[in-house]
């Protein structure tokens, strides 16, 4: 645990001088920690491991070995994007694994919210052990923990319940034990932004919206097919794109769309037509213990409700969710 408090006299990092500093010092001790190893990273696209790989790409190049693990899950466009940033243009050595039928075959059938978030998170962990298996002489394991995550254990450690369980590689099985590389250990959220954007990563991923590490499988609620999924995917793209194109994106925490399990009877082409209802979520924290709702202007909510019920097949209605956190969460499973 000695190395991993925050020394007081550390300076909050708050511009890019102070950022390339942290950076050309992790550059050093990175080098001196690594050697001419192979270092491994479960590279989900969020802003942490995005800036973990970075500057692991600046540190040690084609050492780093970064695993893209696709769930199914994800929203639309956000693999392909990752694929895109660090095997195209930031010529890193990406292996991309679509295990889609994987998890969507596990997940089959379950409804219970807890059962799909344990099925993601143990599938994951054997998906990213099967590459790690294939690869030779990989030595260490670069994960994205931030300070919050080390306080979180230490309050653990100290007996205090956990608020929630982080969704990370850290429950690899025993053959697969690797030394830790964690750069952003002792960096604060808003931060580890600012390093990213030192780094050179663009500001739409250095600043996304939280995304849970279970995905869409939360917010495709009960038992998850792929028809639902898909049209929530299709929903929640065409609600980020009306959130950016009208200003909201940089304003609102937190944005998307839940489809529950449940089908109403609408009226399409004069006939009958059931269909899913598109919910829509937005709200405002900072720390996401409570949260408020962000006050959508109404012709909005009317350009996307047309939109969804135009463009999206199986979605016949849009609600918005004007519940704060409590009485409501912000997720809906
Ligand atoms: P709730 O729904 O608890 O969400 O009000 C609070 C914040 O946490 C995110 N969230 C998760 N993140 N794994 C994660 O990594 C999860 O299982 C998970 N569940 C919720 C949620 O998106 C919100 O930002």
């Amino acid at each position: 645990m000695e190395n991993n408090k925050r020394p007081e006299s550390m300076e909050r990092i708050t511009n890019m001088a102070l950022a390339n500093a942290f950076i050309a010092e992790q550059i050093e001790e990175i080098r001196g920690q690594v050697g001419n190893k192979k270092v491994l990273l479960a590279l989900s696209g969020g802003v942490d491991s995005s800036v973990v790989a970075a500057l692991l790409i600046k540190a040690i190049g084609k050492q780093l070995v970064c695993v893209h693990v696709n769930h199914g899950l994800m929203r639309k466009n956000e693999s392909e994007n990752v694929v895109e940033l660090f095997r195209n243009q930031l010529d890193a050595n990406l292996i991309y694994v679509d295990a889609t039928d994987r998890f969507l075959n596990l997940l089959a059938g379950v409804s219970d919210p807890e059962s799909k978030r344990k099925i993601i998170g143990k599938e994951f962990i054997n998906v990213f052990a099967d590459e790690a298996r294939k690869l030779e002489g990989v030595s260490f394991l670069a994960q994205g923990t931030i300070y919050p995550d080390i306080l979180e254990s230490i309050k653990q450690a100290e007996g205090k319940k956990a608020v929630k369980s982080h969704h990370n590689v850290g429950g690899l099985p025993e053959d697969l034990q690797f030394e830790l590389v964690e750069p952003l250990k002792l960096l604060f959220k808003d931060e580890v932004r600012v390093v990213g954007e030192a780094l050179g990563l663009p500001h739409a991923m250095v600043y996304r919206q939280p995304f849970p590490g279970p995905g869409l499988g939360v917010r495709c609620l009960g038992a998850i097919t792929r028809d639902r999924l898909h049209a929530l995917r299709e929903a929640d793209a065409i609600l980020r794109e009306e959130f950016d194109k009208n200003g909201l994106a940089g304003k609102v925490w937190q944005y998307f769309v839940v489809i529950p399990d449940i089908k109403s009877v609408g009226v399409k082409d004069e006939s009958r037509y059931e269909g899913w209802p598109a919910i829509i979520r937005a709200v405002n924290t900072t720390d996401a213990m409570s949260a408020t709702v962000e006050e959508i202007p109404y012709a909005l909510l009317r350009q996307i409700t047309d939109r969804i019920t135009k463009e999206v097949d199986g979605i016949n209605r849009v609600l918005y969710d004007l519940t704060p956190k409590p009485v409501g969460t912000i997720e809906w499973e």
